[in-house]
């Protein structure tokens, strides 16, 4: 097993299927950056066998699908079908849920039993000038038809000042009301955000801020978390949890165990960091040539990640998908 100097390890994968994706959100894509398609990307089956070789490698036990827009994608499906032999503890999807609706009987049938659905605000106004694509009424519907078919659901807000700070209370009450577990994540220093920091301090709404706000509608107490859990959580008693990423006010780079393979075969083991390891091309090799190879890249991603706390990277979100 290949284990850091505090005793980190790799245990979840994150694979980005895709960078497409199609919103255009404020905090993952700078202003009239339109969408570019996305080039030079793995097939279902390398992609898989990427996966396969870094369970083997390093002890992944957790896969979370992310992109881009993972429902986009045409590889998810056999994609899925070929990761759902590979005896993980976990799958688990992040989407925008624009296309939940669409995919809900595919998903079920590969076994994905919790979405995390990313939503921002409930208001469509709101919606289009943080989104800058889909829209609101397919969201809600595709969560309330998940939530009936069996799914468990967390939603993703990233809160900020100038945008969506008046949808916190209205947003987690939608959420406490439907059994979904809302998470706010903080926002983090990704893409553009990590080269204008008026824009980001400007945004920024930290986890004090945060609770103050819910605490003047809400009694809440924190609840345990997992060690290695990067969401705090809160139980409003009676009514249920929350959760907050709080990447900034209470850095948790000393528990991380997360590893992160993009669209195009190239591995990145932290945010914070610009390195990335090129595992694209051993994906056809036999594994007895593949592993060792792969072994070799897994210490230097690992030595990639932060001390303590995030300090933000420039790599654009969609690419390796938070
Ligand atoms: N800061 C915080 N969260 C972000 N996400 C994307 N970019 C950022 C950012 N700069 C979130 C999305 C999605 C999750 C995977 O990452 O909203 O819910």
């Amino acid at each position: 097993m290949i284990v850091d100097r505090q005793g980190r390890r790799f245990r979840n994968l994150r694979v980005s299927l895709t960078a497409a994706c199609n919103y255009a959100c404020s905090y993952c894509v700078p202003d009239g950056k339109r969408l570019v398609a996305a080039q030079d990307e793995l097939s279902a089956d390398a992609l898989a066998r990427g996966v396969a070789l870094l369970v083997d490698a390093a002890g992944i036990e957790r896969l979370r699908i992310t992109g881009g827009e993972p429902l986009i994608s045409p590889r998810l499906e056999p994609f899925l079908k070929v990761i759902g032999g590979l005896g993980l503890k976990d799958i688990a999807l992040t989407t925008n849920g624009q296309l939940l609706s669409r995919k809900l009987a595919m998903l079920r049938a590969a076994g994905i039993d919790r979405l995390n659905v990313s939503l921002d605000t409930l208001d469509p106004t709101a919606f289009r000038s943080i989104a800058r694509g889909g829209d609101l009424a397919s969201v809600l519907r595709g969560m309330e038809e998940a939530s009936a078919a069996g799914m468990r659901i967390k939603v993703n807000m990233v809160p900020m000042r100038g945008h969506n700070l008046d949808q916190v209370v209205p947003l987690l009450d939608y959420c406490l009301a439907r059994g979904y577990e809302l998470r706010f994540i903080e926002l983090m220093r990704m893409g553009h955000l990590a080269l204008d920091s008026n824009a980001f301090l400007r945004q920024f709404v930290s986890l004090e801020q945060l609770l103050a706000l819910i605490g003047d509608h809400h009694h809440f107490q924190q609840a345990p978390a997992a060690l290695d859990a990067t969401a705090l959580r809160y139980q409003i008693p009676g009514q249920g949890y929350f959760g907050v990423i709080a990447n900034e006010s209470v850095p948790f780079c000393r528990a991380c165990s997360r590893l992160r393979l993009s669209s195009t075969g190239w591995l990145h083991g932290c945010l914070s960091s610009s390195n990335r390891h090129f595992i694209g091309d051993l994906l056809d090799k036999p594994r007895h040539q593949a592993l060792p190879v792969i072994q070799r890249l897994l210490v230097k991603a690992l030595a990639d990640k932060q001390e303590l706390a995030f300090s933000g990277g420039v790599t654009v979100m969609k690419v390796i998908g938070g």
